[in-house]
């Protein structure tokens, strides 16, 4: 095997950067991956508590994914896309199946992006509106127009939005930007953006699109009532929700949906991430009487690996393995031994100033002081520094001050305790002020 330093001097000379969190030519270089762990070319162990990037929730290399691509190996990798194939019919079946009525009708992608950019075509086609609007801590991937409803930054240089994309005040309750409280504020975030978006839009917005909890942007989890009330908000201007359920749909959260705690149904829901269980692809899904409309115009949403045999026999496993193995129960089971580790954390570290998430997504919300809520991104970074080093791989957002984890829905309360043990050692050599007291 080629050496760690050896394929890092190539990767200088031929690699191009364009990475999310990191821009330099460093390591660890993985080679293998099984469960909640990844390995390194040079044998290292990791507990991957990113999940690859986010889409290995349902554990590295799972075997029923795996065999499934075997399969399809031996049978068909790709078909031509103006025609059907028996995957894709099985896996929209499957879908139809799992989301709550009206939605039924479902097409496959490759990235979240392209899911997301086709549910606001969806959007706009159906409405005859133009307008869409997203919360200011939103991401919905960085093609053209998922970046311009892409708040949480990565805009840098990219110049205008595309026309017609409208920022909300997020549900940020931690660091609330209209200074309020819940439940007292009455969620006053959303009326003060419908107040905007009334006042910005040129002809009939179209749709809202968000996440029900804000991944990228900080681990943040809307207040009780929220999407319901942002439901009736669209509803009252004939605007569709749109849920990019992509990175918390399909049990991660500890529910199938991340849209069913508010008993909300969404009229268009995408997925993507874990869907496919570590292969690339994506879904879009809508209401029969959505579908019917759309099709009727001239809505053609494709790219030469759309409804992919293989891709789509790696979803039809994952949604077998979801299924099979009760991912949400797992995911609540893994996700509040957790949550009771970073609890004890925040009981013991004044740096953690809140903690947030569901299920197998969670993370902390490092502050200089608990007062001010300055953001500790300087010791987020000695921490990831340091747990990189003793083997736990996990993420930051807002800058560095958020630690995010997000451990496959295969880690084991040994595992569990491992990564917290060594979370716990950085955090404490991180710590300003060192434990709380009293
Ligand atoms: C909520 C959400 N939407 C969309 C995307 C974009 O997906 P992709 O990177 O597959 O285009 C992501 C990726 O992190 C995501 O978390």
């Amino acid at each position: 095997m080629r050496s760690e330093k050896d394929l890092l001097d190539s990767a200088k000379k031929y690699s191009f950067r364009g990475r999310v969190d990191k821009s330099v030519f460093s390591g660890p270089v993985f080679v293998r991956g099984e469960g909640s762990t990844v390995e390194d070319v040079n044998g290292k162990q990791y507990l991957d508590f990113n999940s690859g990037q986010m889409c290995s929730a349902l554990g590295h290399n799972h075997p029923t994914v795996t065999d499934a691509i075997k399969k399809s190996c031996d049978e068909l990798i790709h078909a031509h896309s103006s025609f059907f194939n028996d995957q894709e019919i099985i896996l929209a079946e499957r879908l139809g199946a799992l989301l709550p009525p009206p939605l039924e009708k479902s097409l496959f992608l490759g990235s979240g992006a392209d899911a997301n950019e086709a549910a606001v075509t969806i959007a706009r086609k159906y409405t005859d509106g133009f307008e869409v609007a997203s919360p200011h801590i939103s991401f919905h991937g960085l093609s053209d127009t998922a970046r311009s409803l892409t708040f949480a930054g990565w805009h840098s240089g990219h110049g205008p939005l595309s026309p017609g994309s409208m920022a909300m005040v997020a549900p940020y309750c931690y660091r609330c930007p209209l200074a309020q409280k819940f439940p007292d504020c009455e969620i006053a975030c959303l009326d003060t953006s419908f107040e905007l978006i009334d006042a910005q839009t040129t002809s009939k917005p179209a749709a809202v699109i968000t996440e029900p909890l804000f991944s990228a942007g900080g681990v943040v989890e809307p207040p009780p009532g929220w999407l319901k009330k942002l439901k009736q908000s669209c509803e009252e201007r004939d605007m569709l929700l749109i849920v990019d359920d992509e990175q918390t749909g399909l049990g991660k959260l500890g529910t199938m949906f991340g849209f069913e705690k508010d008993e909300v149904v969404p009229d268009v829901v995408t997925l993507a991430k874990h869907f496919g269980g570590g292969v690339s692809i994506s879904s879009v899904s809508t209401s029969a009487e959505v579908e019917e409309k759309i099709a009727s115009t001239e809505f053609v949403v494709t790219h030469s690996h759309t409804n992919d045999p293989l891709a789509c026999s790696a979803g039809v496993a994952s949604l077998d393995v979801i299924e099979g193995e009760d991912v949400p129960a797992k995911a609540r089971k893994i996700g509040a031994h957790l949550r009771e580790r970073l609890t004890w954390l925040g009981e013991q570290y004044e740096l953690v100033g809140d903690i947030r998430g569901r299920g197998l997504l969670q993370g902390i919300e490092l502050v200089e002081d608990r007062r001010t809520k300055t953001p500790a991104t300087r010791q987020g970074s000695e921490i990831n520094r340091r747990c990189l080093e003793n083997g736990l791989i996990f993420s930051q957002r807002r800058g560095g001050s958020v630690l995010r984890f997000v451990p496959p829905a295969t880690t084991t309360e040994g595992q569990m305790d491992q990564a917290m043990d060594i979370l716990t050692d950085a955090v404490d050599k991180a710590s300003v002020r060192g434990a709380v007291s009293g």
